[in-house]
């Protein structure tokens, strides 16, 4: 449902209860200004069969931010599909919840109701990171995750993020870092060796063959170093460490192979949707034939990784 409001001269469209707070489009990858990814074409194959569920450690993040902002004002910054905002949104607290994609806050939507989740303390919008339509000095508490390596030119989002914190506000960060290693199960050492090796081995021939497209994998700020930049910016640093044991197995056909398969990792969005299917065809169906009936069981034995929370205070 699309309806809209004028204030002044402005008109602002409200669509699916999403305030349309930019007209920047989803996607920037040319052009000689700031680019980022944005994931309205990856929607659902981003989360896979975990969009609609509020994961343990979230609720824990939650508990932690709800703390913080008590009855103040909480940004979730590229709030995607709702992975934090919704357990945040269960703790009560008051939310600006932002994404440049739609269609990622229609999943957060879906993920709030189906865990009896009310929204009514949550103020979705559709905006742009890089230029934030935040009032100066208003917020308490500001994450951001998984985002600032989208972003040809994070720093920017770094200050923007900086202007809107009140003074005493806090910038929450959590361990993000893109294609970090995960904690393998020591006992599991062959079989996690198998499915490092199915993973690789889809992963690099995509790519090779992607050459003959001239197509290659987009990552805009993976090495920026959040954590360096933050120190010069902020007053101080608090860091917390919430320790967990959980041990999990991933199938690689559950969570690895239709993410890839969806074209829901950012460094494929450059590849035309056509090109994608055809060559992930092509890659999956000679990797299945290689490992045979072996390939539906090649699993990941993993620890969960501990929380490790840094708090920056301006
Ligand atoms: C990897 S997802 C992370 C989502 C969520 N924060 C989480 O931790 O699950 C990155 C999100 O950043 C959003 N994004 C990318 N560029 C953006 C921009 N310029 N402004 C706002 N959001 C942006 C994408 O649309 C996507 O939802």
């Amino acid at each position: 449902m699309k309806y809209i409001l004028r204030i002044g001269n402005k008109p602002i469209t409200i669509e699916n209860n999403i305030l349309q707070l930019t007209d920047a489009p989803d996607l920037v990858t040319t052009g000689d200004g700031d680019k980022y990814i944005g994931y309205e074409h990856i929607g659902g194959a981003y989360s896979g069969n975990r969009k609609y569920i509020i994961e343990e450690r979230n609720s824990i993040v939650a508990d932690y931010i709800s703390d913080i902002v008590g009855d103040g004002v909480f940004l979730d910054l590229a709030c995607g599909d709702g992975a934090l905002t919704v357990p945040c949104a269960k703790c009560g607290i008051r939310i600006i919840a932002g994404d440049i994609s739609n269609g990622m806050m229609m999943i957060l939507q879906e993920r709030a109701k189906r865990n009896n989740v009310s929204l009514e303390n949550v103020t979705l919008c559709r905006m742009n990171a890089l230029t934030l339509p935040i009032e100066d000095k208003s917020i308490d508490c500001v994450v951001a995750n998984s985002m600032l390596h989208l972003i040809s030119n994070p720093q920017k989002v770094l200050d923007e993020i900086y202007r809107v914190l009140k003074k005493g506000g806090s910038f929450v960060c959590l361990s993000d870092a893109p294609a970090r290693k995960s904690i393998a199960i020591s006992e599991y050492e062959k079989e996690n060796a198998e499915y490092s090796r199915a993973v690789g081995e889809i992963y690099d021939t995509y790519w090779e063959e992607l050459k003959a497209y001239d197509v290659s994998a987009k990552r805009y700020s993976w090495k920026f170093d959040r954590e360096s930049a933050c120190k010069t910016m902020f007053r101080e640093v608090e860091t917390k460490v919430i320790e967990r044991s959980m041990q999990y197995a991933d199938r690689l056909v559950d969570r690895f192979l239709p993410r890839f398969e969806g074209r829901g990792f950012s460094d494929q969005v450059d590849v035309p949707s056509e090109i994608h299917k055809a060559v992930s065809g092509k890659v999956v169906a000679s990797i299945r034939e290689k490992y045979g009936k072996r390939f539906e069981n090649i699993t990941y034995h993993g620890i969960e990784e501990d929380i490790c929370i840094y708090r920056y205070k301006k």
